[in-house]
């Protein structure tokens, strides 16, 4: 039984230790989450201090996905600062687990950011994937619409050539 649910900075920061090792596991399984290999325990930390200083300033939200209280997948709600986009917000930071892919969880995790988004009043959503992935495939199901791609956009996860990224947005 899959449960999401937003954490309060408290909890998000009591379990910084879970949401690093679900990034590195990501980034060591190949998933282009703006990371190259060698991915260290460092270099997770790092990102997720600053972004937990963000969410305690109120600047993201951010969702844990559990199974029997082990968590298997994180995403965040990026609010957008500008002050005439008020009712916008990115996606980012979508990771399920490697060994629980494929079993819904990614879906259950989009579709309660999306209820979060919408009870905070954040009714266009923006996103952007590594083209030809699971991420694409599932946001394009999910209703999201294709705005673009880019080409050469980022450098793969193994260091080796580059790979394209397609945008998505969803009005809520
Ligand atoms: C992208 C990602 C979050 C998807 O998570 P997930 O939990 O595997 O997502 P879902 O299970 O909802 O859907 C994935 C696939 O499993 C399938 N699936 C879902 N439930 C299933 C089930 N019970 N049985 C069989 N297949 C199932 C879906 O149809 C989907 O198939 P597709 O990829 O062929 O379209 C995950 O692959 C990941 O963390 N990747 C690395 C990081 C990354 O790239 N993040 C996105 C950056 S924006």
């Amino acid at each position: 039984m899959i449960a999401v649910r937003s954490l309060s900075p408290q909890e998000a920061r009591a379990r910084r230790a879970e949401l690093a090792d679900l990034l590195v596991d990501s980034v060591q399984s190949g998933g282009a989450v703006n990371f190259v290999w060698p991915m260290t325990q460092a270099k997770a930390d790092a990102w997720w201090d600053g972004a937990l200083a963000s969410h305690d300033a109120g600047e993201r939200l951010i969702l844990a996905a559990e199974s029997g209280g082990q968590m298997v997948g994180t995403v965040q709600l990026v609010l957008a600062p500008q002050e005439n986009q008020r009712f916008r917000a990115d996606v980012a930071k979508m990771l399920v687990l490697s060994s629980a892919r494929r079993q819904g969880i990614g879906a259950a995790l989009l579709t309660a950011v999306e209820e979060e988004a919408r009870r905070i009043g954040r009714t266009l959503l923006t996103l952007d994937t590594r083209t030809g992935e699971s991420g694409e495939r599932l946001y394009a199901r999910m209703g999201w619409q294709r705005f673009g791609e880019v080409a050469d956009y980022a450098i793969n996860p193994d260091g080796k050539g580059l790979h394209g990224a397609t945008f998505f947005f969803k009005k809520l």
